[in-house]
């Protein structure tokens, strides 16, 4: 299934929307009973969006030893942690009720002085992670190329020194909280999930572009570090 794109960066299409899931579901699992067997824990950052909700739905109802996994995120809203808009709610909401210690469960914590947190946060990322950052960077596809919270033309995608920052978004006047690109590329493996038509145009528009195109997305994946891209039929009918 899952095929070669370029040096950085591999790709698979499981099929249609449901089949997609359950595929990325799959693949999710596996990378967990992988570095538990490997390293004890699995440690991953969990992203926002419809497609990652899809996957938590899924995994819940898998077997896995839940209680060697540890739960960051990729990026967080400016809201409390139980704002509609939260990707901590969201993701709580669609994991359930999973045997995962809460001192496992390690918040973006956005809804106040967003800047101090984020240096708070990558404080927590270096004391309970190896050299390898995460295991799994769960990460979405913006129909303008973002990832995380990697928006094109923002401040944080020129960060080389940090592994979390808080970014502002001038266009939507608000901040968010997100993992940068060397903590994306130190991680062992970055998964873009793109599901359905409207995701077509871009999907193809990033993964031609060069690294250093305006889509962030496109520079998620190293020789080390391959990025795995996820994608059903729809997405990406416009690639070769
Ligand atoms: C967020 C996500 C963001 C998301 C993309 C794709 O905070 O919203 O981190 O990067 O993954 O916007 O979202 P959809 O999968 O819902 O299209």
């Amino acid at each position: 299934m899952q095929k070669t794109w370029d040096n950085r960066r591999d790709y698979a299409v499981p099929g249609d929307s449901k089949e997609t899931v359950a595929w990325a579901a799959d693949h999710w699992i596996h990378s967990a009973e992988r570095a538990i067997q490997q390293r004890g824990r699995f440690a991953v950052a969990l992203s926002g969006g419809k497609t990652p909700k899809a996957i938590y739905e899924a995994i819940r109802k898998k077997k896995l030893d839940w209680s060697k996994v540890w739960l960051f995120w990729s990026d967080e809203r400016n809201v409390p942690p139980d704002h509609e808009s939260s990707n901590y709610r969201m993701a709580m909401e669609s994991l359930g009720c999973l045997p995962i210690s809460s001192a496992q469960i390690i918040r973006m914590q956005t809804e106040k002085d967003i800047e101090n947190q984020a240096f708070d946060y990558e404080e927590k990322i270096k004391h309970y992670l190896g050299k390898h950052l995460f295991d799994l960077v769960m990460l979405g596809l913006g129909e303008d190329g973002h990832t995380a919270s990697l928006f094109p033309h923002t401040a944080a995608l020129a960060v080389t020194d940090r592994l979390v920052v808080a970014n502002y978004l001038a266009d939507k006047k608000s901040w968010r909280m997100t993992l940068t690109f060397p903590a994306i590329e130190q991680s062992r493996q970055a998964v873009i999930y793109a599901l359905g038509a409207a995701k077509q145009t871009i999907v193809s528009q990033v993964l031609k572009a060069p690294i250093e195109s305006n889509y962030p997305a496109s520079r998620i994946g190293t020789p080390e570090h391959k990025a795995l891209w996820i994608m059903d039929l729809d997405a990406a009918q416009k690639i070769s």
